[in-house]
């Protein structure tokens, strides 16, 4: 369990966003551009994993991420089948068998959980986008690894938390 006055940060939870120039994550509540080979990228890294995303996000995909154990904050909406609901960060827990749980967004998310995921994985796309939600300010809390995805759109970066004082492992792209 996380307490919600913790902010440590847990190995097992990493975030995942792409970024375009101006910081835009967002645009009338879907993404500010559709790049085939960055919705690929993401659905590679996180299938077999769980999926932690807002309400809004969960809205805008209409349904659950395939081969993922998809994880729903809200407030406001009703335990279903299709996904885990939680109410709030603090009822999250370790994913079993060494998996991962990506922080996949929207802004609201990221704000809350950002300081405590060991790293995160930017698709920085070329160009500046029209959008009303914006990712936050990371510098202070993440330092630069590895570039991991090159193409004409976008590059791919890694970073690791600054503050974590375990041994992160090298992210591998197969
Ligand atoms: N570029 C990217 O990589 C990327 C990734 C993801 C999303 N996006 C974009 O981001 C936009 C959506 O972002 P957003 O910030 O507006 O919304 P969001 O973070 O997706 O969802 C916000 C909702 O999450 C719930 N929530 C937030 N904090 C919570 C907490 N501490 N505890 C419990 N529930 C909590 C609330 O739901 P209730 O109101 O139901 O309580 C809140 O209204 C969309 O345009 C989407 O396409 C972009």
């Amino acid at each position: 369990m996380i307490d919600s006055q913790n902010t440590s940060i847990s190995m097992w939870l990493k975030a995942i966003v792409a970024i375009g120039d101006n910081m835009v994550i967002g645009a009338n509540g879907s993404l500010p551009w559709k790049i085939k080979e960055e919705l690929g990228l993401f659905k590679k890294i996180t299938t077999g994993h769980s999926v932690l995303m807002g309400r809004k996000t969960y809205e805008s995909l209409g349904k659950p991420l395939p081969n993922r154990n998809n994880i729903v904050l809200s407030r406001s909406m009703q335990p279903r089948d299709d996904v885990t609901v939680l109410t709030g960060p603090e009822e999250l827990s370790p994913p079993s068998d060494a998996k991962l749980l990506w922080v996949c967004g929207g802004a609201e998310i990221y704000n809350a959980l950002l300081a405590r995921c060991s790293q995160l994985i930017v698709s920085h796309i070329h160009g500046n986008f029209a959008g009303d939600t914006f990712f936050p300010k990371f510098s202070h809390l993440f330092k630069y690894n590895s570039d991991i995805y090159l193409c004409d759109k976008f590059v791919t970066k890694i970073y690791n938390n600054v503050n974590c004082e375990a041994p992160i492992m090298k992210f591998m792209l197969d």
